[in-house]
């Protein structure tokens, strides 16, 4: 293997720019040429790349977003612009890939080796942390400490107006989020798609509480659990309480990498290639991950037949400590 690519697609994670520059790095380190492939399997389909060197990953391990940019390519998912992008990959004699994203980016590395085989390594980027096979993906801990810190101040306002508060979180399918940021939060309740919820006894719940003396309420909502406003509106209707929606949104997104999320991205940035240079050209594609404190590979295939579950003992806790 003489030289390889790195790619960055789908939704941004904080932690991106870590991972490319603990990749660049490491593959330079152990004599690779690298060439970063820019916005996603676009850049792939078009030919869009820079060549990687030391310096084009200085100054970046504190910053969020991607300095190779990304997106949720539409030309890739086609026959033709896989047909281009190994052409792409022929032409500049690419004999390694390095895909850091979240599951839709995986898939598109089984369809790209299905046509063409190249060894490829998946780094886990995403703040949904809903790869099957690792603890934790890049992004996710900042995502949680970003919406952690929005709720801390949302509790403010809701213990002086004794309001009762529905904040949505990110998750396009699934709880993690909520379920973390809920249990650090001190959320009254937790709403993720994987448990079911019943609106009725909720507002009952909260009525109780509030005889009790409990001057405020915090919900936390995953995105994939229901709309934050049209929840707000019934608990107002069914309680009388002054209930507010609030979604944090896109902020969980971007921002500064918590030092956890730095050290993630660079432990895999660094696993990857140390795989990537042990594969052969028709291994099937493989990716990094930790479990239980250890970085570990596993076939990608893995996380395309497999469903993360979300800690129910996190959040019976959470229930618990509710009270
Ligand atoms: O997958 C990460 C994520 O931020 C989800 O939490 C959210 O549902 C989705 O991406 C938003 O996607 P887009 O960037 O396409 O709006």
């Amino acid at each position: 293997m003489e030289k390889i690519a790195v790619i960055t697609s789908g939704g941004d994670a904080s932690g991106m720019n870590a991972a490319i520059r603990a990749v660049v790095r490491t593959a330079i380190y152990n004599k690779l040429k690298v060439i970063g492939i820019k916005r996603g399997y676009e850049g792939l389909v078009s030919g869009d790349i820079m060549t990687m060197e030391l310096r084009s990953v200085s100054g970046i391990i504190n910053h969020g977003g991607t300095i190779l940019k990304t997106v949720r390519s539409a030309q890739f998912k086609t026959e033709e612009g896989q047909e281009k992008a190994i052409v792409v990959l022929k032409e500049n004699q690419i004999d390694g890939l390095v895909v850091i994203g979240g599951d839709g980016s995986f898939k598109a590395a089984i369809n790209l080796y299905e046509k063409y085989k190249i060894p490829i390594v998946g780094i886990p980027a995403t703040i949904d942390n809903d790869v099957p096979g690792t603890d934790m993906t890049i992004g996710f801990d900042t995502a949680v400490n970003t919406a952690l810190e929005a709720i801390d101040k949302i509790r403010d306002t809701a213990t002086s107006h004794e309001r009762v508060f529905i904040v949505e979180v990110m998750g396009r399918s699934r709880g993690f989020i909520a379920l973390e940021v809920g249990l650090a939060s001190g959320a009254e309740f937790i709403l993720i798609p994987e448990i079911k919820y019943d609106l009725g006894k909720i507002c009952d719940e909260i009525a109780t509480a509030h005889k009790r003396g409990k001057s405020s309420c915090i919900i936390v909502m995953a995105e994939s659990a229901g709309s934050a406003f049209a929840i707000a509106d019934q608990i107002e209707k069914e309680t009388g309480y002054e209930v507010r929606g609030s979604v944090i949104g896109y902020t969980q997104r971007g921002g500064s990498p918590t030092y956890r999320s730095r050290v993630l991205a660079s432990r895999f940035g660094q696993y990857a290639i140390e795989v990537l240079m042990k594969m052969e050209t028709s291994d099937s594609p493989k990716c990094v991950g930790i479990r239980n404190e250890k970085i570990i590979s596993y076939e990608i295939e893995y996380i395309l037949k497999n469903e993360k579950k979300v800690d129910k003992e996190l959040y019976e806790l959470a229930q618990v400590l509710a009270i």
